[in-house]
């Protein structure tokens, strides 16, 4: 179970030092959202010299994606915009990060667990039969915006598809949303949702966003009422086929008769999202 983040600026944030074993050389991360029950992990990596890892199998899915800097997959060179995935049980090639690179990485359904090899063609040897499926290694900077379907009146946003599980439907995008773009309702959906901000700027129902801004948001918790200040870029996750189930004219039945206490004194609801400072107090709206 992962707790509802929403929102948090990764510069409020301490650093730890990465939890990436059987690696060599300087790296710090950010814990965006982790689960303590399966290890799945948002990390926010700082690579403070370069750092480097052998072949191997993770014993989680697992994702880089490229803010600054350079990560080398198995001698591919990839800046901002890198991405690569890698099913559990799956051989990966070796990786490097120079110094100064910020990598974004996820492991989901497993913990940070590795089995080194000395190359991936042994590592190939070793892996699950069952895994099969191949690695992606994308520069995001080659693909096309593509324009998403939207229900309602909406402008277009737009999409560029890093990574879909043909199985279960969890998808790793880029989406881009045009200033201006504005949506009045509030969704939720049957699958999490949570985005990293790459770049811009958007005011919506938990507060502001900003580049270095994130969210994770369990399956069904509304979110929307949103204003694109400026073209924005996110990369957003999801573990399943998002469908938007939209509200209007929203109201909160919530309270009791206070028995002894004055209206400033009211209790709070008990599932307030994670916050962190610079994103200040939620207001509240979209509740
Ligand atoms: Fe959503």
């Amino acid at each position: 179970m992962r707790a509802h983040v929403e929102l948090i600026h990764e510069d409020d944030y301490i650093f730890h030092t990465g939890e990436l074993p059987s690696g060599e050389g300087k790296i710090l991360e950010r814990r965006l959202s982790t689960d303590e029950e399966d290890g799945s992990s948002s990390l926010s990596l700082h690579a403070i010299g370069d750092w480097g890892r052998s072949a191997g199998i993770a014993h989680a899915d697992t994702e880089f994606y490229v803010v600054e800097g350079t990560m080398i997959y198995g001698g591919q060179e990839l800046g901002p915009g890198g991405y690569v995935q890698v099913p559990r049980g799956t051989a990966m090639d070796w990786v490097r990060f120079r110094e100064g690179a910020r990598i974004l990485h996820w492991r989901e359904y497993g913990d940070c667990g590795f089995d080194p090899y000395t190359n991936v063609a042994e590592a190939s040897a070793k892996a699950a039969p069952e895994s099969g499926e191949g690695v992606s290694v994308i520069d995001a900077n080659r693909m096309e915006w593509t324009e998403a379907q939207s229900v309602g009146p909406l402008t277009p946003l737009y999409i560029k598809l890093l990574h879909r599980d043909p199985k279960t439907g969890f998808y790793t995008r880029l989406i881009r949303a045009r200033k201006g773009w504005t949506d009045h309702r509030l969704a939720h959906h049957p699958c999490y949702e949570e985005f990293y901000t790459l770049g811009g700027k958007m005011a919506y129902n938990f507060g502001d966003i900003d580049e270095g801004t994130y969210c994770f948001r369990p399956a069904g918790v509304k979110h929307g009422h949103f204003i694109a200040e400026t073209d924005i870029d996110w990369i957003i996750r999801s573990d399943g086929e998002l469908t938007n189930w939209y509200t209007t004219d929203e109201w909160v039945k919530w309270g009791g008769h206070a028995e002894n206490y004055e209206h400033h004194h009211a209790p709070v609801i008990s599932t307030l999202p994670v916050r962190s400072r610079s994103r200040g107090e939620w207001s509240g709206d979209g509740m």
